[in-house]
């Protein structure tokens, strides 16, 4: 949480924009929801980082990240400086624009560069909204990758806002109705994240989370002692018996039940598979 110089509480949100164009159709959907969000809460702050302007490179794949740590990633960027920011904010909006069916290369530069961090997960507790737009199609699998990645990352994905902007003239019908439907899309999913920030409760994990932690503790227990992996869960405690999740939470015991046995069935295909 942050505050002001007057004590008053201050709810602050960076938006991470992946487009080519910069301040294109996705940056003007964020304004709106900025919007949105100002007239529910006049403490709130928006601060936008443009993945083109922001100095940050492609990755090399040496896997220095993933094997030894990020410390021994070999670019010096601003790379650093964007974790520290997300750190510091209590929510995050990562938005693209449909590339081909798929996130911008900027937005999936931008995961690579991060890709240490569904390995060893540090952002529990903050919340995120992800944000896609596109000419006409391609929004919901764009939407649920991004949700997914940064879902591994730590963060509790609460609204997902796909936005057509579609380019030439459409139907003046057809547009008004699109203009109409946006704007109502947009007012909802500001809300909804809106109220995800003021919310103090610990969020409850959803069954991805569950197999994605079971997966990651029976992977890393077995991993090399050394390895970046196995320090980082073992010093976190999640690598211990009676340790259910990330942090301390009520989880559903159906769900429970349920992410154990898939984990159970992956172990057993891998294993057929490599033997
Ligand atoms: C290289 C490229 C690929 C695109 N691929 C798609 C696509 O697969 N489906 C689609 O409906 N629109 C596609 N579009 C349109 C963009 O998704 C759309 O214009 C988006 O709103 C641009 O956002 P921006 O102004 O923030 O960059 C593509 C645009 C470009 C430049």
């Amino acid at each position: 949480m942050n505050y002001d110089t007057r004590g008053a509480l201050i709810i602050k949100i960076l938006t991470i924009i992946g487009s080519p164009r910069g301040k294109g159709n996705t940056y003007n959907v964020i304004k709106k929801v900025e919007e949105e969000i100002i007239k529910l809460d006049k403490n709130v702050e928006f601060e936008y980082l443009i993945l083109k302007d922001s100095n940050l490179e492609t990755c090399r794949g040496c896997l220095q990240c993933l094997e030894k740590g990020e410390q021994y990633c070999p670019i010096k960027d601003n790379h650093e400086q964007i974790e520290t920011k997300m750190k510091e904010v209590d929510g995050v909006i990562f938005a693209t624009p449909v590339y081909v069916y798929n996130v911008s290369w900027i937005m999936k530069n931008f995961i690579d560069r991060f890709a240490y961090i569904s390995h060893r997960p540090r952002f529990h507790g903050k919340r995120a909204m992800v944000i896609a737009t596109t000419g006409a199609v391609g929004l919901k699998f764009v939407l649920s990758i991004l949700a997914f990645e940064v879902g591994t990352w730590g963060f509790t994905v609460d609204q997902r806002l796909g936005v057509i902007c579609p380019p030439g003239k459409i139907l003046d019908d057809a547009k008004q109705k699109l203009i109409e439907n946006t704007q109502k899309n947009i007012i909802k999913a500001s809300k909804v994240f809106y109220n995800s920030l003021i919310d103090n409760e610990p969020p409850k994990p959803g069954l991805i989370g569950l197999i994605s932690f079971d997966l990651q503790k029976h992977a890393f227990s077995d991993a090399e002692k050394d390895s970046a992996d196995y320090q980082y869960w073992k010093n976190k405690g999640w690598l211990e018996k009676g340790t259910e999740y990330y942090y301390s939470v009520k989880i559903n015991a159906f769900k429970r039940v349920f992410s154990k046995i898939i984990v159970k069935i992956w172990y057993l295909k891998m294993t057929k598979a490599v033997n």
